[in-house]
């Protein structure tokens, strides 16, 4: 047996992924912390695979799993032309502008988008974003599956330079897929053992999730929210989006790692995330905010606002989300650390609101939570 001299190339490595060594290579900043406060104001820089400034999201909670990165379109500029054979679902952070997305050979198909459309490019479909401002950037935040698909197929040329797509997912018998109109798809759910309607929208461009106002509620004693499931209908990205009633808060639960939760409307509030018996950690929330709670981390929304905050999930390959692993996956308020509420309604006071939150709740193992403000929203 012979030694290799160190720079013989490998794709393997035991320490780093592919995405990961891919990513180094990029020459982009890279943030790597539990959350971004604000998109809108991170750091960015030139980078050249996409043409335009950006910054990649690798949050300790991506854990090879997704990624995200944010792209600015300069004032009246356009982006050049980029495809990729990992799927992307992106949401526009800040502008208005112009998508041009085609499959080599087929014609060009272009819709507008504004500060907090929703919509999906397919794998290996050309794209090319423009801006329609002359008076400002654009900012577009990009979710993908990217790391994972990696992680098995860890040449770049297969990502980045492949000819392979599939006509039919755009250029099928159904028109337009990038049309304003969304079709809903009434389905019962099992989520943890409680039963609920839901409602999933499908479509691969919705234009504007702050005014969708056909919500469902779900969730458990603890857990109440407001849903509207998306649904790109050829996609294996799992979306959605929860809307959270003001002056409440969810209880804490956890999951597997990789679900990228994004504030997509005005308002302020935080999240807390802890592994278990750890040190908590706060992540200040508003709009265009991020967070990724770790692998089995517990965390739990409070909006302490007087208005509903809304957060995108773009989720992980059900798989990874560990539904079925058998932890304790939901603490019950009434074994809540009281630290969470005395933050919740300090936080409250600041703002000069009343909590909603009924003491019962704290207090009794077999509260029933009945607040109107949390029934359906048809
Ligand atoms: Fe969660």
């Amino acid at each position: 047996m012979t030694t290799a001299p160190a720079e013989r190339k490998s794709t393997n490595s035991w320490w780093q992924s592919p995405y990961d060594r891919w990513l180094v290579a990029q020459d982009v900043p890279v943030f790597t912390g539990y959350y971004v406060e604000d998109l809108r104001t991170i750091e960015l820089g030139w980078w050249d695979l996409r043409g335009c400034p950006g910054a990649v999201l690798n949050l300790v909670g991506h854990q090879g799993v997704t990624e995200a990165h944010v792209l600015q379109i300069p004032p009246g500029e356009t982006i050049p032309p980029f495809r990729m054979a990992a799927e992307e679902i992106v949401y526009v952070v800040e502008g208005q502008g112009i998508a041009t997305i085609w499959a080599e050979g087929h014609p060009q198909i272009n819709f507008e988008w504004q500060k907090r459309s929703l919509f999906r490019i397919p794998s290996n479909y050309y794209y090319q974003l423009s801006n329609a401002r002359g008076d400002q950037p654009a900012l577009t935040l990009h979710v993908s599956y990217l790391p994972l698909a990696m992680s098995i197929q860890p040449r770049e040329e297969f990502f980045f330079n492949n000819g392979f797509v599939d006509p039919t997912e755009l250029y099928g018998s159904e028109g337009n897929p990038f049309s304003a109109e969304a079709y809903a798809v009434r389905e019962t759910v099992d989520r943890g053992g409680v039963k609920h309607e839901t409602h999933q929208w499908h479509a691969n461009f919705f234009p504007d999730l702050n005014v969708w106002d056909k919500l469902r509620a779900y969730g458990g004693r603890n857990r109440r929210a407001f849903g509207a499931g998306i649904t790109f209908p050829n996609s294996a990205i799992r979306t959605g989006m929860m809307v959270l009633p003001p002056q409440r808060y969810r209880a804490a639960h956890r999951h597997g790692p990789g679900v990228t939760i994004v504030g997509v409307s005005p308002g302020s509030g935080f999240a807390v995330m802890y592994p278990e018996g750890g040190e908590k950690i706060v992540c200040p929330w508003t709009d265009a905010s991020v967070f990724v709670p770790p692998n089995n981390w517990f965390h739990q929304h409070l909006n302490p606002g007087g208005t509903q905050n809304r957060q995108l999930r773009v989720f992980p390959p059900k798989a990874l989300m560990g539904y079925d692993g058998g932890l304790n996956k939901e603490v019950p308020f009434i074994e809540e650390d009281p630290w969470v509420r005395e933050q919740f309604e300090a936080a409250l006071a600041e703002n000069g609101l009343p909590s909603l939150m009924p003491s019962g709740l704290f207090e009794d193992p077999d509260y029933i939570w009945d607040d109107p403000e949390m029934d359906d929203k048809d």
